[in-house]
């Protein structure tokens, strides 16, 4: 087991208005899992992205990964997690301007403990992207499906246990889009695990299986029945 969630609760306070965002979350991940989170706007899908990826912790709950509880993990070995062990892409791709291919997917690795073999990882994560033609082009010389695919590959470069995607397809059109998911499939395929964000339904069902949360809560979990897509991104009936 990878991830184990109990009991995890999420407020906010702003000028003393307390908002409840995740009111006692149970579920866990298994290693090498594909699962969507799905649920609408306002729901907490974020927000439990976040604490999943070390970004914020919860106000209440249990948050055990890889068998350790979070809870003793102090801030500075909280932000190794968030370096080393898991992978971020966001719909808006978060790419540095001005900066090439091989520069923004290595930039993970500044911050990483042991970096002897940047380059080598680099190259690699470049290449699992598909896009060691373009590794000189400037980030402004892509176009949105690729600037993606470098997100991804900088999401791949530390090696992390868990890659997390919160709507990475939301600023691409179909085709793009589609791709994306293939590769977030062929990832899965190679053996990693993916937690993905998404509105849509079509997006959904490439996961093994889709967590629905509503009003801060699951209110479903269940696994997708297998389908098999065709290279469209169209299911195979
Ligand atoms: N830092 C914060 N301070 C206060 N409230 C917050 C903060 N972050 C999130 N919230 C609130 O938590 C709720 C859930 O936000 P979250 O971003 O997790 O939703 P979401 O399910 O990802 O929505 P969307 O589909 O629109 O991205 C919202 O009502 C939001 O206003
Ligand atoms: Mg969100």
């Amino acid at each position: 087991m990878l991830i184990e969630a109990i009991g995890l609760r999420k407020e906010y306070i702003l000028e003393k208005v307390v908002t409840k965002v995740l009111n006692g979350l149970d579920f866990r991940i298994e290693r090498g899992e594909f699962v969507a989170i799905m649920g609408p706007s306002g729901s907490g899908k974020s927000t439990l992205m976040h604490i999943l990826g070390f970004l914020e912790r919860p106000t209440s709950g249990l948050y055990n990964f890889n068998g350790r509880d979070t809870r003793s993990l102090s801030d500075n070995e909280l932000a190794l997690f968030r370096n080393e062990k898991v992978g971020f892409v966001f719909q808006s791709f978060n790419l540095l301007p001005r900066t090439t291919v091989m520069e923004n997917v290595r930039l993970p690795r500044l911050y990483a403990r042991a970096r002897e073999d940047s380059d080598v990882r680099t190259e690699e994560a470049v290449r699992q992207v598909g896009l060691s033609h373009r590794r000189h082009y400037f980030s402004n010389q892509l176009s949105g499906g690729e600037k993606q695919r470098v997100a991804i590959a900088r999401a791949l470069v530390n090696r992390p246990e868990i890659i997390f995607a919160d709507e990475p397809t939301g600023n691409l059109d179909s085709a793009a889009g589609a791709q994306i998911m293939e590769l977030l499939q062929d990832l899965h395929q190679a053996g990693h695990t993916v937690v993905l964000v998404t509105h849509e339904t079509f997006t959904s069902e490439h996961a093994q299986r889709i967590i629905k949360l509503k009003d801060g809560l699951i209110i479903s979990d269940q696994p997708v029945a297998k389908r098999r897509f065709a290279r469209d991104g169209s299911f195979i009936k």
